[in-house]
């Protein structure tokens, strides 16, 4: 059955001013979210979502497959369905992501940090090398599970301080009683700009 094929077949992007914007896909399906790779579509009538990579960053379907097979046994991590050339099938994760907490005032206890850090520690006892793990790529679940999400980047080599830099700013900030539990998309994507930017490169280069 060539069903995802055909979904993902159905998916038509274009570039406008260098970005990719979808132009059309099948009725079946409902634009969830969009990364720096990838359109996430929810497949209508399922529980699960295809993610569509751009065309020129289409080979990451592959490795985020790969990562997903070496994590299926951890909870924290969505189960995946199938992988095509440009695309994979995983579950659709029904919640908020810790941006949308956030920006939303949705509270994120000790208890989901410490989830994260279960979910991070058990891929590296399975020999990965969890990277890229920022505000977007994490789920609060409606039943207050966490779950993983975008693990493409699990297997490269590089050391990634993203999620302990995240976790010291949640002990040093957002738990102080004084501390505003919503902030503005604006400004969480501004802190995560300087953070990429200036931060991070000054790291690099000291
Ligand atoms: N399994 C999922 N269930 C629900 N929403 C998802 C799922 N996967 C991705 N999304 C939404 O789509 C966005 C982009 O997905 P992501 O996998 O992070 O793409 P990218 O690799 O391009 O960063 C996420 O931030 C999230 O909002
Ligand atoms: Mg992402």
């Amino acid at each position: 059955m060539d069903l995802y094929k055909n979904l993902a077949e159905s998916v038509e992007i274009t570039y406008r001013n260098k970005k990719p914007v979808v132009i059309g896909h099948s009725n079946s399906l409902l634009l969830v979210g969009m990364g720096r790779s990838a359109f996430v579509f929810k497949i209508k009538d399922t529980n699960k979502v295809i993610k569509v990579f751009f065309p020129e960053l289409s080979h990451i379907a592959r490795e985020e497959a790969c990562v997903y097979k070496v994590v299926q046994h951890i909870d924290s991590y969505p189960s995946l369905y199938e992988c095509g050339q440009n695309y994979i099938v995983i579950d659709y994760v029904k919640g908020y992501t810790f941006f949308d907490c956030l920006t939303h005032g949705i509270p994120i206890s000790e208890k989901e940090i410490r989830a994260v850090d279960f979910a991070l520690s058990s891929a590296r006892k399975n020999g990965l090398n969890p990277s890229d793990i920022h505000l977007r790529n994490i789920f609060k679940t409606q039943d207050g599970e966490i779950k993983i999400i975008d693990v493409a980047r699990f297997r490269q080599k590089k050391k990634c301080d993203q999620w302990d830099d995240l976790k010291n700013a949640f002990y040093h900030f957002y738990i102080k009683p004084f501390f505003p539990k919503k902030l503005p998309p604006f400004l969480l994507n501004g802190i995560a700009f300087l953070y990429k930017n200036v931060l991070r490169k000054q790291a690099v280069t000291e």
